[in-house]
């Protein structure tokens, strides 16, 4: 399957990344980046260092600095750290970045594959936004758009009625959740299902020393914040389970629904199931154990 994946890595991201690298149904090709964990300078940078250590030449394409309504953007970095990595700082400046922007990049990959590409949303949703209003065969062009975002069905992470990737811009998640086009919503109602904790990283660590070494080590910061934030024993695998969700879509419940995004008022970034607008397929339920087998299998692959 041909993907590209839009992020703001993010240690969760990160995660997603080298698992889709290790995935041999996928033909990862290029990432775009977007603020949202970090700063999108600081995104770009971080997805170039972790490419580098994957040993995958691929392009990175920035996009979006800021969501279309700024109030409520602020870089999660007590959950991901000053620079996105957890403690891990200083990041390496490694190669530079596509020559187009984000959006133009979207376009242009999906009529260069049409009806042929997945592309696999993990941040804000701003970059997608830009796309459709760049061109409105956009979504008509990609063979699917798997979103990781949103809490239709269970209370929100980033305030009790929003997960982050929506609540950090709901206007462009509106957008795209109103437009036609093949899109699946793989939201905390699943994700939470999919718990990795400490001994997993290190398990990681031990087949997969510079990979699963990496993500040991940047999950350290994020394991931190699951326990004294959230009181969990380990964090979700929210932005792989987007990434599998995109091959293995039999792993997922879903269910067809319009969704309608909260963006103004006291429950900003709430997605809604309604009756109206064009559907979506939002995930309900999950094999969780499966989708975290199968991360641990391909990423303890890599080297
Ligand atoms: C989402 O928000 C970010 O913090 C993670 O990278 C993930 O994409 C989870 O709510
Ligand atoms: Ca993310």
């Amino acid at each position: 399957m041909k993907l590209i994946i839009d992020t703001d890595p993010g240690i969760d991201d990160a995660m997603a990344i080298a698992y889709a690298h290790a995935a041999p149904d996928i033909d990862l090709l290029g990432l775009t980046t977007v603020f949202g964990n970090t700063h999108v300078a600081q995104s770009s940078r971080n997805a170039r260092y972790l490419l580098n250590l994957l040993g995958a030449e691929l392009p990175v394409a920035t996009g979006a600095a800021l969501p279309y309504g700024a109030e409520t953007y602020r870089p999660s970095a007590y959950v991901h750290g000053d620079e996105g990595f957890g403690h891990f700082t200083d990041v390496p400046q490694i190669g530079s970045d596509h020559h187009l922007p984000a959006a133009a990049y979207l376009v242009e990959m999906a009529r260069a594959h049409r009806g042929d590409l997945s592309v696999c949303a993990i941040g804000p949703l701003t970059n997608i936004a830009d796309a459709i209003r760049l061109d409105s065969e956009f979504l008509g062009n990609l063979a699917q758009l798997v979103i990781m975002g949103g809490a239709v069905f269970c209370p929100g992470n980033i305030t009790a009625h929003a997960e982050a990737n929506i609540y950090h811009d709901p206007q462009a998640a509106a957008e795209v959740l109103n437009a036609e086009g093949n899109i699946v919503l793989v939201g905390l109602d699943v994700t939470l299902q999919t718990l990795y904790q400490a001994q997993d990283f290190d398990a990681l660590a031990q087949v997969s020393k510079a990979t699963g070494g990496f993500l040991q080590e940047i999950s350290r910061f994020y394991l931190e914040f699951y326990q004294n934030v959230a009181g969990e024993d380990g964090c979700g695998l929210h932005d792989s389970t987007a990434v599998i969700a995109c091959t293995h879509p039999h792993l997922f419940e879903m269910t067809e629904t319009g969704v309608q995004v909260d963006v103004i008022g006291d429950a900003v970034g709430a997605t809604r199931a309604v009756d109206v607008g064009a559907k979506v397929r939002v995930c309900r339920d999950i094999d969780g154990p499966a989708v975290v087998d199968l991360f641990t299998a391909q990423v303890a692959s890599l080297p």
